[in-house]
């Protein structure tokens, strides 16, 4: 029988590098990742390195995936790359890579009779922060910003060709750290390293996630029987406060907890939000928020499903900081 593949998009940024290393020390099937950049953009060589063929282009260009659909049996895809965050594009920009793309992968997989499609969503379909916490599957979506309605909008795609007959999971996962990353986990050791991170009197509970974990997640969803058009939420074990995370990197680094002068009545915040919703800054109110707010999410249905075993997360962070040194 010829050889099975599974399609990767995505692997060259953080969490498509550590799905691709999961999928790559799996083995069960051989890993083709498009990729944008050419030999030596950002992680290929390591790809490559691990195993992976790597194609060059655009995972949204018709033509090149009617070439890769037509090269090899692709049996599973997985869909990670996005242009994600805020401030990133235009809402054009964001429409054509994380909408239509989407749908354009979406409908060659459907067309080529994939088994599995897992889609990389993320909790940002709730907002910046879930209204109500813990927010869960029956937790009303509020997608709040530009690059959280693309993802939205994308996983509509998604039930769209579920309901024509694609086998298709969502995953929703919270904000991750680990080796790679370059968002909150990263700026929040950055800040509180410079010792500039304002804090909330009060503290809040933030639930995030260990991107090995999450990667693990992806492998055991791709390899369960039976996972039809499901969606999960990511994350793990449970909530941290933000003050023991910030105490527990600040201690990492200088041997003490981080410094109470740099605390603000909370009343601060819930302004600062305030004028910056008004002004539409959705990047900055949403940083706000996150550092205002409690956020955390019920992921109970997802792990007992799927026998995932979620980090707890102080001792996972506390592994990360020790890898970055
Ligand atoms: N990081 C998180 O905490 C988090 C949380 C929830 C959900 N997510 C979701 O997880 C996925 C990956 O996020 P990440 O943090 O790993 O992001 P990332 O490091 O920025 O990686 C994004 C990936 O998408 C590719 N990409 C970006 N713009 C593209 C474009 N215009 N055309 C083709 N490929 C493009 C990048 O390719 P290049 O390497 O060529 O730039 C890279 O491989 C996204 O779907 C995101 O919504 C992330």
């Amino acid at each position: 029988m010829p050889a099975e593949f599974t399609l990767l998009t995505g692997a060259t940024g953080f969490i498509g590098s550590h799905v691709a290393e999961a999928l790559l020390l799996d083995r069960t099937w051989p890993v083709i990742a498009i990729v944008r950049g050419g030999r030596g953009h950002k992680n290929t060589l390591e790809l490559e390195r691990q195993g992976a063929i790597l194609v060059r282009g655009r995972f949204y260009d018709p033509d090149l995936l009617t070439q890769v659909f037509t090269d090899r049996r692709i049996r599973n895809v997985i869909h990670i790359a996005a242009l994600t965050g805020e401030g990133k594009g235009r809402k054009e920009d964001y429409n054509k890579v994380n909408i239509q793309g989407t749908e354009k992968l979406l409908a060659a997989s459907y067309r080529h009779g994939v088994n599995k499609f897992i889609y990389c969503s993320s909790v940002g379909v709730y907002g910046a922060v879930p209204e109500h916490v813990p927010a869960g599957l029956s937790t009303g979506l509020n997608p709040d910003s530009r690059y959280h309605r693309s993802k939205f909008s994308a996983e509509q795609a998604v039930q769209r060709f579920i309901g024509k007959g694609l086998d298709a999971c969502i995953i929703r996962p919270t904000i991750a750290y680990g080796l790679r990353d370059r968002g909150f986990p990263f700026t929040l050791i950055r800040l509180v390293k410079k010792r500039l991170l304002p804090l909330p009197f009060c503290s809040h509970r933030i639930h995030l996630v260990s991107a090995v974990r999450l990667a693990n997640m992806f492998l055991r969803i791709l390899k369960l029987e039976g996972l039809h058009n499901r969606v999960f939420i990511a994350a793990d074990e449970g909530p941290v406060l933000l003050s023991d995370l910030v105490d527990l990197i600040h201690s990492f680094y200088f041997g003490r907890i981080y410094p109470r002068i740099l605390t603000l009545p909370n009343t601060v915040f819930a302004a600062l939000e305030t004028v910056f919703s008004a002004s539409h800054c959705t990047r900055c109110a949403g940083r706000v928020k996150r550092l205002s707010r409690d956020w955390f999410f019920d992921t109970r249905g997802t792990d007992s499903l799927i026998g995932f075993q979620p980090a707890n997360t102080l001792e996972e962070f506390t592994k990360y900081l020790g890898l970055l040194g």
